[in-house]
């Protein structure tokens, strides 16, 4: 056998495409690929792509455009667009980009293998099928190799909610749950490998049923594994939010208090025009009942502003949402029309309007999430170490609120210490070793 050839995977979105782009890796590990850090060197480069808003999209196609140069060089380099772009547009990037060697949509990754092999035999491949067959189930097993102290677990795909202005259902198909006896095995895997924090992702994570008990039920089953310290899920619905879970955020002590729940705006009217089936208020008082099991749990959110149709009351409505719930982490974007779905068909709003509202309500979100951080100064934090600091004996790590803490001590990525906060920074915190 020859040298390994190179593969370098470049990934935008999601936190599902950071574990997908792990699993290809893998994938290719087994038909003799070893991953490089840079596409100068590649053999194959892989872009794991995202087509939630416009701008995410676009940049696809410009980062293809820059990679011309790299074919030239080396005509024997494989080119391949993955992700929700290759999912949305399928056989028009192969139009637009003759470059491009294949296409291959989020639920096919198991083929990849098989693709690459198509064109090293000189064609191109397209797959962005939705097959019967999981895709994990064939996929290799995961490396053996030692890995960094968190992992991103990907326990669900997909979504059945259809909110009016989202591709995902679109690009990632119906919700599908994997089943727990294998989640749990993957966990048992990564924590033999070095693991102490799983994330376990979804598009729609806590509509997982995979197993007895929802979401709730397997994290008591992670919860069992000893070496696992701490579990976290993203990104949850309101209206999943069960019981049992929420209990499970007052019983559970390995289940971090964080939660990402996204309301998307705080005005009924426009909450009903998105198709979210809840409302500002059935919202804020599941926050009371969450926060009643839980009371320091840290609410993390996004919202849409400009949506069509949207006021400037409807607006109001939503800064009013925030102030009642006071967000620890928050994500806002403006609009963007996405074809194919509902909300493209209807009338756009004024573009400077939209932005505006933006600055003002990320103006607000900013406020509240450096308040709720300068309160953890002088309260003692679990840290998790992962990685070294810029400055000679400075290590970061993650709160249980998942802030980011720097400590100068001496300790190492992966261990679990008790910090006392001494000082906030706009995006971290600074804390000592007690
Ligand atoms: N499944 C998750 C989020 C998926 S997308 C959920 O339901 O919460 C992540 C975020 O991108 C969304 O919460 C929404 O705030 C934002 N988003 C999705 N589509 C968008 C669009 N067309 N324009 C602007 N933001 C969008
Ligand atoms: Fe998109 Fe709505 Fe599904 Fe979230 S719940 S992925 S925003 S359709
Ligand atoms: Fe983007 Fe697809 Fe994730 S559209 S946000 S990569 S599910």
């Amino acid at each position: 056998m020859g040298a390994p050839k190179k593969l370098f995977i470049k990934t935008y979105g999601c936190q599902m495409n950071v574990y997908d782009s792990e699993r290809m890796a893998e994938a290719m590990g087994g038909a003799g690929y070893v991953a490089t850090d840079t596409a100068d060197d590649a053999d194959m480069i892989l872009l794991n792509t995202c087509h939630i808003r416009e701008k995410a999209a676009e940049k696809v196609y410009s980062e293809l455009g820059r990679m011309k140069g790299l074919k030239q060089a080396n005509p024997d380099l494989k080119i391949g667009v993955a992700g929700c772009v290759a999912q949305a547009e399928g056989e028009e990037i192969l139009r637009r980009q003759p470059m491009v060697d294949l296409v291959v949509g989020p639920q096919s990754y198991h083929r990849l293998p098989e693709m690459e092999q198509q064109t090293r035999a000189g064609g191109r491949a397209l797959d962005t099928d939705f097959p019967e067959e999981d895709k994990f189930e064939h996929l290799k097993g995961r490396g053996q190799a030692k890995r960094g102290p968190t992992a991103f677990l990907t326990v669900q795909e997909g979504c059945d909610k259809f909110c009016a202005f989202c591709v995902v259902p679109y690009t990632r198909g119906a919700e599908v749950s994997r089943p727990s006896e294998r989640v749990l095995s993957e966990a048992r895997a990564l924590v033999e490998r070095g693991v102490r924090e799983v994330t376990l992702l979804g598009q729609n994570v806590n509509a997982y049923h995979g197993g007895d008990g929802g979401l709730a039920g397997l994290i008591r089953g992670l919860a069992k594994i000893d070496g696992l310290e701490r579990i976290r899920y993203t990104t949850s619905h309101p209206n999943d939010m069960d019981d049992a879970l929420i209990a499970a955020h007052g019983e559970e002590p390995k289940l971090m208090p964080y939660l990402h729940l996204p309301v998307q705006s705080g005005s009924d009217r426009v909450l009903k025009a998105m198709n979210r089936k809840h409302t500002a208020e059935s919202y804020i008082r599941l926050i009371e009942r969450i926060r009643a099991a839980r009371p320091d749990i840290l609410i993390s959110g996004d919202f849409i502003v400009g949506f069509p149709g949207e006021t400037e009351a409807d607006f109001d409505d939503t800064m009013a949402l925030v102030r009642a719930v006071e967000y620890g982490q928050c994500y806002s974007f403006k609009y963007s029309t996405r074809p194919g779905t509902p909300a493209a068909e209807r009338a756009q709003i004024d573009a400077a309007q939209a932005d505006d509202r933006l600055q003002r309500l990320q103006a607000l979100l900013r406020d509240q999430q450096r308040a709720v951080q300068d309160r953890m100064v002088g309260r003692e934090v679990n840290v998790l170490f992962e990685k070294t600091g810029r400055e000679p004996g400075q290590m970061i790590g993650k709160s249980d609120h998942l802030h980011s803490v720097f400590v100068s001590a001496d300790v190492a990525v992966g261990d679990l210490a008790r910090v006392r906060i001494t000082d906030s920074a706009p995006n971290s915190l600074a804390g000592a070793l007690i």
